[in-house]
Formats: C-alpha cells, sequence, structure tokens
C-alpha cells in the first residue's frame, strides 16, 4: 500500500510523533510510507503552488493518508490548519475524497481528543473514510503493551483500507450561512471609564463585515474604555516551532513582535475579549498561530484572575469542539470566561442584545472581581501538568518556579491537615461497635460539616 503521511509538526524530521510512523514502516516493509512536513514546510506550501500540488498529487496516487500531529494548545498546530484551509480554499476536496485516513498524535494527553476531533471532522468534510486515530503519550512508544497496541491500530487501518470498509462518520456537515449582521440604533455610551484595562484582540479584515460590526456594538456599549488591536498590524513571523527553548528561557526564539505585545499587552490586562472567526473546523489559522505562539510561558497561568470574553462570527453551535476548547483553554488559564457571542442567531436585533448583555456581563465581572468555579477540565488538566512538571522539573524550570511560587503542587500525600484526621477516622471506623453505627448514619456524617455552614451563615 502507499501511504502518505501529512507530518503536521513543525519539528519535521525530529517529530516525536513522526517517529511512530517510523516505527510502522519498520515494521511493515510491505508498505510505502510517503512522507511530507506540512508543518514545518507550510511557508513554502503556501506560496509555491507546485509543492503544493506535488503533495496532492501523492495523496491522489496514495491508498491512504495518515496525519502524523502532535497536540498544540488543545489542537493542531496553527502550521497544518494554515495547510487544512487551503485544501479548502482552493477547492481541492475531491482529491482527499474517498481516500482512507487516520490519525497519530502525541502528547502529554491533555486535551488530545478535541485534536482527534478536529482533524476527523476536517477530513469528514472533505469526504475522507476517517478510520479512529491513535493517541500516544510522547513516550509510549517505550513500552512493549503500548507498541502492540500501536501495531493493532495500525492493523485495523490497513484492514479497512484492504477490505473497502466502511467507518462511520461521525460529525455532521457545517451549514454556512450568509447572514449579514446589520445593527441599528446602537448608543455610544459616552465619557468613558478608565478604571480597568480592557483590551480586544481581533484578527478582522476588510472582509469580515459581521466581526468589524460586532466588534463595533461592543466597544460601543461598554461603559469602560476598551483599547482594540488588530492581529494584522503585529509583526507574527510564523507558527510556534516547538524548540521549547522557552522552558528554561521563558521568552521565544522568534524575532518578531509577537512576545513584545504578549508582555506589554495581554499580561497587564484586567479583561481580554478575543473576536475572531470560524474557519472550518477552527478559529482562525493566524488566530491559532497567535495562540500556539503563547507557549514560551510554559504551563504557568499568566493570565491568572483575567476576565475572558470571546466575540466570534461563524457557526460555533456546529462546532461544540471549538467551543470546547475555548473553555479549556479559559480554565486552564485561570481566567473567568464572561461569555462567547456569536453572530449564528442570524437575527441583527437579537445578536445586538446579546452583544449588550455581555458587555454588561462584563463590567460588572471586573467591579465585583467574579470567577466562575472551574470543572474537570482544569481539575483534570491541573494534575496531569502538575504531575508532568513535577517529574521534569529539570526540564521545564520555569514552570517549576511558578508552580511553587504559587503552591500549585497540591499533591494530596503534602496535605498533613486531612492526613492526621484521615488516620484518626480510619482508626474509628474500624473499631466494631462504631463502625455499625457509624454505617448507618453516614448520610448524616456527611451532611454535617455543610450544615455547621449554613448553621453559621
Ligand atoms: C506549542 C505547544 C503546545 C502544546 N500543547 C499541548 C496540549 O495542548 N496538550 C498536550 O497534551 N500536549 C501539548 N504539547 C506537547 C506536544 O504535544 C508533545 O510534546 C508532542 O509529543 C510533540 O510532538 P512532535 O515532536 O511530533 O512535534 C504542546 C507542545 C507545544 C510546543
Amino acid at each position: 500500500m502507499d501511504l502518505v503521511v501529512l507530518n503536521g509538526s513543525p519539528k519535521s524530521d525530529d517529530s516525536i510523533t513522526l517517529h511512530y510512523v517510523k516505527y510502522l514502516e519498520k515494521k511493515y516493509p510491505q508498505h510505502n510510507f510517503i512522507k511530507h512536513h506540512v508543518g514545518n514546510k507550510i511557508k513554502s506550501i503556501l506560496k509555491d503552488k507546485k509543492k503544493f500540488e506535488s503533495i496532492l498529487n501523492d495523496v491522489s496516487r496514495s491508498d491512504g493518508v495518515i496525519w502524523s500531529v502532535p497536540v498544540y494548545t488543545c489542537t493542531v498546530p496553527s502550521q497544518l490548519i494554515f495547510f487544512i484551509d487551503r485544501i479548502f480554499d482552493e477547492g481541492y476536496e475531491d482529491v482527499f475524497e474517498g481516500k482512507y485516513c487516520t490519525a497519530i498524535t502525541t502528547s502529554a494527553k491533555f486535551y488530545d481528543h478535541t485534536a482527534h476531533n478536529y482533524l476527523k471532522a476536517s477530513s469528514e468534510d472533505m469526504g475522507m473514510k476517517y478510520v479512529d486515530g491513535f493517541s500516544a503519550m510522547m513516550y509510549d512508544l517505550l513500552e512493549d503493551d503500548k507498541r502492540k497496541d500501536f501495531r493493532k491500530f495500525s492493523e485495523i487501518f490497513f484492514r479497512y483500507i484492504k477490505d473497502r470498509a466502511k467507518p462511520p462518520k461521525e460529525f455532521f456537515s457545517v451549514q454556512d450561512s450568509d447572514f449579514s449582521y446589520e445593527p441599528r440604533d446602537v448608543r455610544n455610551v459616552s465619557k468613558k471609564k478608565k478604571d480597568y484595562d480592557i483590551i480586544l484582540i481581533s484578527d478582522h479584515t476588510d472582509e469580515d463585515e459581521n466581526l468589524k460590526r460586532m466588534i463595533g456594538v461592543f466597544v460601543k456599549s461598554m461603559k469602560y474604555k476598551v483599547k482594540v488591536f488588530n492581529l494584522h498590524d503585529i509583526e507574527v513571523k510564523g507558527g510556534c516551532l516547538g524548540c521549547v527553548r522557552c522552558v528554561n528561557t521563558a521568552s521565544c526564539v522568534y524575532k518578531d513582535q509577537h512576545e513584545d505585545f504578549y508582555e506589554k499587552n495581554i499580561k497587564p490586562a484586567d479583561a481580554v475579549v478575543y473576536a475572531t472567526k470560524i474557519k472550518n473546523r477552527s478559529l482562525s489559522a493566524r488566530w491559532e498561530q497567535f495562540y500556539d505562539r503563547s507557549f514560551y510561558n510554559g504551563h504557568c497561568p499568566r493570565t491568572m484572575g483575567q476576565q475572558l470574553g470571546y466575540i466570534i462570527s461563524g457557526p460555533l453551535k456546529q462546532n461544540p469542539n471549538i467551543k470546547e476548547i475555548l473553555k479549556s483553554r479559559n480554565e486552564m488559564g485561570l481566567t473567568n470566561l464572561v461569555g462567547i457571542v456569536t453572530d449564528e442567531a442570524e437575527d441583527s436585533h437579537l445578536i445586538t442584545d446579546l452583544i449588550q448583555q455581555f458587555s454588561r456581563d462584563f463590567s460588572w465581572s471586573l467591579e465585583n472581581d467574579f470567577m466562575r468555579p472551574y470543572t474537570c477540565r482544569r481539575e483534570g488538566g491541573h494534575k496531569i501538568f502538575r504531575d508532568l512538571i513535577y517529574e521534569m522539573k529539570f526540564v521545564f524550570t520555569q514552570d517549576h518556579k511558578f508552580y511553587k511560587k504559587h503552591d500549585l503542587y497540591d499533591f494530596p500525600q503534602n496535605k498533613y491537615k486531612t492526613r492526621i484526621k484521615n488516620f484518626f477516622l480510619k482508626i474509628l471506623l474500624n473499631t466494631p461497635g462504631i463502625k455499625e453505627k457509624a454505617q448507618e448514619k453516614m448520610t448524616e456524617y456527611m451532611i454535617m460539616p455543610l450544615e455547621e455552614v449554613i448553621d453559621n451563615a
């Protein structure tokens, strides 16, 4: 079989993920793996049509396609999003249509599922037959059991191709809309207060009328001054290179305006609103590039305590995966997500109402310093990164300092009061006579501490 490997890692041949493919290549010499480093070569692929078309030629001749991709900020590297967007922009879906495909990712297994969802939905949109992918921890390949599973996974994929089997489709196609948002009679709150540092970052172009108008309504409706920036005015030379030199230096190797902008505007802000659009199955690639580059902050939630909001043009409800990514980024950033407004209602009057309510909620959250409690996204994510950073503290030096300083190493075994309490409870609950009585009254005991709070409230 001829299998085209689309390597989304910016690290080209040094990609950890690609080494999983190389393992398959060695194990299954009967198959031909044709690799394209789309992540690393994205600039020239976007510029040079011949290069782009030579990849498409290989795809059209192949029996199957493998996305070999690292997870970046809950999705895939922006370089790959640029590549996939180009396929749709230029109407090359037919080259991929009917091809079998799958995805291999490596990551720390934080929001790997949303990266897989992105790849699967995009592949299905191209009409590909997507066989569920393989999500590995970075070094799973070192373990015998994991290698065995990996080989079995690849055999499923090969079998699907050989048998011409039909994998079930998972995602609905997205219905595009040409709705034009026409706000009317929006009052500009004059004499804007300047008590808070509120910034809005957009990536709209002149053609993004709906987004421009939504931003306009928000800025007018806010009683506080909002500084507006456009990503097109900030020099960002490229996507994150994955070189991870920032883990020690807390600074990016790129010499452009990204870091300076982030340090001077995003970090000190009390509130940030991001205004962007949905393109295919992601937020815009430019936006994702900007976001990936904030990785120079490591795993430290440098925007902790900020109020956060999104103004989005595009079908967010039809893309719950994007919403999930935004919510996860909010929770891991320890920010408060005030809301997400979109133009999906297709009713100008209603959209204006929603934006005005959003601006009132924004002001209220700022004034009251409100933080909505986090969910499993934060609780689970925190534990993944806490353990990772602790285990690799010699690598993640800036993260390690931050975690120590902010008491983020909250391992249960370090909670001495709880340990002592549990020690005595264990003795008590194992004492004959007490044990049976305690079991009878278990639910009563469980609510006792809560009742105490209510009594004292
Ligand atoms: C910018 C950036 C963002 C990342 N985001 C995530 C993430 O959201 N979740 C995760 O589990 N790992 C994340 N990682 C870790 C990579 O997925 C992991 O190191 C992967 O194995 C790299 O693969 P590669 O060598 O093929 O590029 C991130 C790494 C970088 C550089």
